[in-house]
């Protein structure tokens, strides 16, 4: 069969975003060991596992069964699978025996699969059951959340994480229909909700986009996954080795950005203080920021997902 056929049963393709520039940075060393701690549908697994040596090894991991199941197409003696979140890589690389790496990459958020299938409950397109867990085997479900939440648990929720103006009219909103006896299920309900709350919205932005953003970063419990990672990263980093990661929204970028900064240049002096010599020398970074980029023109027209796209990439020193 042609490489690019669709089968008849085929999930929603996702396209990688950065394939090449992520993996070029990413590899220093082909006989080194690597991690992919976001696997989705192994786009980026199956370049690294194209450029290493048959000394070389990749271990991935995905919180998500589904993308758990996919990477059994790949039969490789070099790569192995793990399901997990990838806050525990540490623990994850040392039941594979594996103390250092020589690169770590991180493709952060959802995948098409997972935003295109309506029974993942993650779109406002379609409908489905107002899941959104990434991690389907364990915790709680956006349907779930919404039937005990506060409205003002809610509305900090859609406020901070979605940059919700109206945060405090839907969240009323939602508490007001679940006490009247209809608490939402269903990823329409939502969508067709926050429609009702939302006055204004940017030209070609779904009313609900916010809203379904924020909410699975908060079940899903993204950002603190964001925090927990980096927070290892430098502990099994080898010295020359890469840390390498696409973020897709501003709060992501945010998190890897300071975390390359406040290991890269030493902390900036108060002037006002009296001067201690050798305060500055005593600064030794642990990275060493490399490059930052955006996809190219031609990436964006033939993907859009990809036009929030940063990749980050910084060397351990
Ligand atoms: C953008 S996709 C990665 C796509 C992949 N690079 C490819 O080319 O196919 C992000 C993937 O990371 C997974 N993911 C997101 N956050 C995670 C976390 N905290 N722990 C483990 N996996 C996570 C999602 O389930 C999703 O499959």
């Amino acid at each position: 069969m042609h490489q690019n056929a669709p089968s008849p049963s085929a999930e929603p393709a996702h396209r990688t975003v950065l394939l090449h520039e992520a993996v070029d940075q990413l590899l220093t060393d082909p006989d080194g060991v690597y991690l992919d701690a976001t696997f989705g549908r192994g786009g980026h697994s199956r370049e690294i596992l194209r450029r290493l040596s048959p000394q070389g090894r990749l271990i991935a991991i995905d919180r998500d069964p589904q993308a758990v199941a996919a990477a059994a197409q790949i039969q490789d003696p070099r790569f192995a699978m793990v399901h997990a979140p990838f806050s525990e890589f540490a623990q994850v690389l040392q039941a594979q025996g594996v103390t250092q790496v020589d690169g770590l990459l991180f493709d952060l958020g959802v995948s098409s699969p997972q935003l295109d299938q309506p029974e993942r409950g993650f779109s406002f397109r379609g409908d489905g059951p107002l899941d959104m867990r990434m991690d389907t085997s364990s915790g709680q479900t956006v349907a779930e959340y919404l039937a005990t939440a506060g409205v003002d648990e809610i509305a900090t929720v859609l406020r901070d994480y979605g940059d919700e103006r109206a945060a405090v009219q839907i969240a009323k909103k939602i508490v007001a229909r679940r006490d009247a006896g209809a608490p939402l299920t269903r990823s329409s309900e939502l969508a067709a909700l926050v429609a009702t709350a939302v006055k204004s919205r940017e030209p070609g932005q779904d009313p609900a986009t916010r809203t379904f953003q924020a909410l699975r970063i908060h079940v899903n419990a993204e950002l603190a996954q964001i925090e927990a990672a980096l927070s290892r990263v430098l502990s099994v980093l080898k010295v020359g080795g890469r840390l390498v990661v696409i973020s897709f929204h501003s709060l992501e970028d945010a998190l890897v950005k300071r975390f390359i900064q406040t290991h890269a240049r030493p902390p900036a002096v108060d002037r006002r203080l009296p001067f201690v010599p050798g305060i500055s020398a005593e600064f030794q970074p642990a990275l060493k920021e490399i490059v930052r980029m955006r996809p190219s023109a031609a990436e964006i027209r033939g993907n859009a997902r990809s036009r929030s796209a940063m990749l980050r990439v910084a060397q351990r020193v």
